[in-house]
């Protein structure tokens, strides 16, 4: 399979001309990080809904600090500005509604069964096909979003690195087909994203966290293990059983004793079973 290295930024531009939440694109063949390079051109005064799209990073960064493998010409890395209305505590519902646009907008291209992992990664079976960066700050009085994701959509297993191929995956992989067109994958994406925004900004979070639900079968019923605190401070491990998620869209999970947890972001979360 050959793959074109750079992004069709005209195709991008028609495929988006009718997607409203998008009010400037930004596509470049590589940059150092789309949500770095998202944020430099807030500060110079962009507008919410521009979005960055690049068809390569040099320098990818995953959540916790981690590094996200960015090659040119397999995967599809972009950012969203964005200024949610919701106080503070409430901006996860954002990341859990990008999880939701990406695994719709993956499932419409290849046709593959992706669901989301807690809290927002996109997986086939046990392997990861895409995460999602989100970076909050408040500037001039309101806050400001950069919501970035990677996909991984035409890697073959020898694209990834050692360390990564045991647990990732492409939807090039999983399909076996060679038609899938990033510049689709972003349009379907973000037009899915601002379908999801014009839900939550008429309220309508109960339906995005619904939907969020019934693509992630491990957020009802699954028994894990719940490492909170910090490294330096590590709370005692403990084991419950998912039961959903709240209304700032932390994870509920039961303990044994009956009581429910609300597990935030920064917590790792570990299946204890499929
Ligand atoms: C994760 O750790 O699962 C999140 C990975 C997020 C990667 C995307 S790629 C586009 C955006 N720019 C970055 O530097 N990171 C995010």
């Amino acid at each position: 399979m050959t793959s074109k290295s750079s992004l069709d930024a005209r195709l991008l531009e028609r495929l988006l001309s009718d997607v409203r939440f998008v009010s400037r694109l930004v596509v470049s063949d590589s940059v150092g990080s789309t949500n770095d390079e998202l944020r430099r051109l807030a500060n110079e005064g962009a507008e919410e809904g521009t979005v960055v799209i690049a068809a390569a990073q040099t320098a990818g960064r995953g959540r916790m600090g981690r590094h996200w493998h960015s090659p040119p010409g397999r995967g599809l890395y972009l950012s969203v500005l964005l200024h949610p209305r919701e106080p503070l505590s409430q901006v996860t519902r954002w990341t859990l509604a990008a999880a939701v646009a990406a695994c719709r907008a993956c499932r419409e291209l290849s046709g593959c069964p992706v669901a989301i992992e807690w809290p927002n990664d996109l997986a086939i079976g046990e392997r990861k096909l895409a995460g999602v960066l989100a970076e909050v700050r408040s500037a001039a009085g309101r806050i400001e979003l950069v919501l970035g994701i990677g996909f991984n959509v035409l890697q073959r297993a020898e694209d990834f690195p050692t360390e990564l191929s045991e647990r990732s995956t492409s939807l090039y992989i999983a399909s076996g087909r060679t038609n899938l067109g990033r510049e689709r994958l972003a349009a379907l994406y973000l037009s899915e994203l601002g379908r999801t925004a014009g839900r939550m900004r008429e309220g309508g979070w109960s339906a995005v966290a619904a939907e969020w639900c019934r693509l992630a079968p491990g957020a009802h019923g699954r028994r894990v293990r719940i490492l909170a605190g910090t490294p330096k401070a590590p709370a005692t491990p403990w084991d419950g059983v998912t039961r959903g998620i709240d209304d700032d869209g932390a994870l509920l999970v039961e303990r044994a004793d009956g009581g429910t947890a609300s597990i935030r972001m920064i917590d790792a979360v570990i299946p204890l079973e499929a």
